[in-house]
């Protein structure tokens, strides 16, 4: 059903066996969320908006995980931003399994918003999301103020708006997925980056190749930024892995996040003409030395099996991004 969000109606989610065999992968949105946002009120980003859509950490953690999730929204961030500056804003961002991701306000606060910018998540998380956006003026008003008309299309799974478009879609069902990103105007002539923070990972092999196919075969010019695990046949690798499954999260993908070059060749496979990747040790090793000596030094981190991996066509100015610190 169609309303404004100004006097929304919410449905409740229906549930289905689907939706609880996929419980532990939702799960996994809170743990990255609830990370994130206590990297952010010890200081090591800025994110007004995160405080309205996670709730806090109960204990305190640890300054390597703190660290990796700096390393982590920061190499993401940088590759967004070149994205947006090398297109000039006049792009749209597909961010897949976002989460309670926030990089859309933030954007607009450095007037760095793509002509849209795209969310899509299971629909449980998105009627979540939904809910603090509708409650939440500080999340609310900044769409509402890019959106020419009274009203919108929101609904208990769906917000569409001029700039921001919010979906509730398995990944897995990329029909599904098409028809509510064109529902929402997606424009597959614009160029388009596509990001998955770590959530291949809870797809079988089959299933992300297709996603990744999909991507390539959509968009005349597209970039996909994946972040994820690898190394994961050592020993640490097995620990997480067991952790997840105790907690009824299978790592479904696990196979092909064994080394950076089974990442890249993924995407070579599935229909991209290039592929970079580098190891978080790496891109930590290059992040800017005032801001890695805000928080305690140059130490040796442990979350060297954590990659990002990104392709494009026919943009080529990836290389320029990590340039080594002077
Ligand atoms: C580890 S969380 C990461 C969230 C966000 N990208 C971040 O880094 O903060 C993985 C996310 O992927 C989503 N996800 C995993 N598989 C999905 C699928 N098949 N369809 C839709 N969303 C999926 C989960 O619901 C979750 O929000």
């Amino acid at each position: 059903m169609a309303t404004s969000l100004r006097k929304p109606t919410f449905n409740s989610c229906p549930s289905s066996s689907t939706e609880t065999d996929d419980e532990g992968v939702r799960g996994t949105c809170e743990d990255a969320s609830i990370c994130k946002r206590f990297a952010v009120s010890i200081g090591y980003w800025d994110d007004p908006y995160i405080q309205h859509l996670v709730r806090p950490s109960k204990e305190r953690k640890a300054p390597e995980i703190n660290r990796g999730y700096f390393a982590r929204v920061h190499g993401i961030n940088q590759l967004t931003k070149a994205f947006l500056q090398k297109t000039e804003c006049h792009c749209q961002v597909i961010n897949l399994g976002a989460g309670m991701d926030t990089t859309f306000w933030i954007l607009k606060d450095q007037d760095l918003l793509p002509s849209k910018y795209f969310e899509v998540d299971f629909p449980m998380i998105v009627t979540r999301k939904l809910q603090s956006i509708k409650f939440k003026p500080l999340l609310s008003k900044p769409i509402l103020e890019l959106h020419s008309e009274d009203t919108f299309q929101i609904d208990g799974h769906m917000l569409d708006s001029k700039r921001y478009a919010i979906i509730g879609a398995d990944l897995r069902d990329l029909s599904e997925l098409e028809e509510k990103l064109k529902k929402c105007n997606m424009n597959t002539q614009l160029p388009t980056l596509l990001i998955t923070e770590c959530v291949l990972v809870y797809m079988t092999p089959e299933q992300s190749a297709n996603l990744i196919k999909w991507a390539a075969n959509s968009f005349g010019t597209a970039m996909f930024i994946n972040y994820e695990q690898v190394n994961m046949d050592d020993r640490f690798g097995q620990i997480m892995i067991e952790h997840l499954r105790r907690r009824q999260c299978d790592l479904a993908g696990v196979e092909t996040c064994k080394s950076l070059e089974s990442q890249k060749e993924r995407l070579l496979s599935n229909g991209w003409e290039t592929a970079s990747a580098m190891n978080m040790m790496e891109l930590y090793s290059k992040l800017p030395r005032t801001e890695v000596s805000r928080f305690g030094g140059d130490h040796l981190l442990t979350f060297s099996r954590l990659m990002l991996s990104q392709k494009l066509q026919p943009l080529t100015f990836l290389k320029l991004i990590y340039k080594s610190p002077e």
